[in-house]
Order: C-alpha cells, then structure tokens, then sequence
C-alpha cells in the first residue's frame, strides 16, 4: 500500500502525519508531498521592469529561505513516522514547485503515482474559522478520482 500526505506548514498537517503514523502498517510506503509556490521563470519574465528587479531579486531570496524551512518540516514529520515505527526506507520527500495550482498538483501526483489514499488536513495554515474546509482540501475532494481521501481533523 502506498499513502500521499499532503503536507503545508500548519497543525492540521502534522496532526495528518500523527494520525498516520498511528493508524498504518509499518510496511506502508509514504510519501510527505509538499507544493512550494515559487515565482517561475515565466512569471520572472512577465513581470520584468527595472523598478521591480529588485524586488523580483528579495522574493526569490524569500523562496530559498522558505525551500529551507519546508526540508526542516519535512524532516520532522519523518522523525514523526519513524518513531512510530516506520522504517526510513518507507518514507520518501517530495517537495515539488507549484506547476497548475496547489491542489491540481495534489491531484496530478495521486492519481499518477498509483496511490492508495491521499491523506489531507481537514484546514491548514490560513485556517479561517468561517470555513469547514481549506480551499485546497475542498478542490481536493471534490476533483480527485480513483483515489482515497483521509481528510484528518
Ligand atoms: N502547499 C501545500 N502543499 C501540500 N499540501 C498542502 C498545501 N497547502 C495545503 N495543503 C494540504 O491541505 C490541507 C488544507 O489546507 P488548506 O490550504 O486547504 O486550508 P487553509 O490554509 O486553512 O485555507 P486556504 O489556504 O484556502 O486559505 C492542509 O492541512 C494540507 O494537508
Ligand atoms: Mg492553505
């Protein structure tokens, strides 16, 4: 069996990861999937204009910085996993540049990696208290085929 968890930088995804840890097999496969926006180079091109250089220049050194703080949540969520008991061969990162949209990109990988489940947090980083759901984990089940959801709370 082979679980995607869907990993963003709040509570909700590591109460996923917590959830998981508990509740599978050591022998599953996981995947800890995060979509990193970045500014591609189309959008670098776009934008260009010499009064925004600079700023095109900051943004990207804040997208180096955040890549950073993504592997280091990636790595705890792994120490989560492995001190459940889940062999580190078990577990693979993937921390891919956003390419459609966050939960389209969700989506691709699920249903392209012959997943079993995809594991979502039922809210996440904005977490505003008006909605039930975060818009990626509504566009992930609402669009998803041929592919479990465990939407954790
Ligand atoms: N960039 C991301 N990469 C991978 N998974 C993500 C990402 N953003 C959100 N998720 C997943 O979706 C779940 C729900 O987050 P979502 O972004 O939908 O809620 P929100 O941040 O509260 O609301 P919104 O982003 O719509 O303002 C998270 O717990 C996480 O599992
Ligand atoms: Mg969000």
């Amino acid at each position: 069996m082979k679980i995607l968890i869907s990993i963003d930088e709040s509570e909700y995804a590591k109460k996923a990861v917590n959830y998981v840890a508990n509740a599978v097999n050591p022998n599953v496969k996981i995947t800890l999937f995060n979509v990193m926006p970045i500014i591609s180079s189309q959008l670098e091109r776009q934008l260009y204009h010499p009064l925004f250089a600079q700023k095109i220049e900051e943004l990207k050194s804040v997208m180096g910085e955040r890549k950073k703080e993504v592997q280091v949540l990636m790595g705890e969520c792994c120490s989560i996993l492995t001190s459940a008991g889940i062999p580190e061969k078990n577990i693979e990162v993937k921390i891919r540049e956003k390419e459609i949209g966050i939960a389209r990109d969700i989506i691709a990988e699920a249903e392209g990696g012959s997943y079993d489940a995809v594991v979502i947090g039922r809210r996440g980083l904005s977490a505003a208290a008006s909605f039930v759901l975060g818009s990626v984990s509504n566009k992930v089940i609402q669009h998803i085929k041929n592919c479990t959801v465990w939407l954790v709370d």
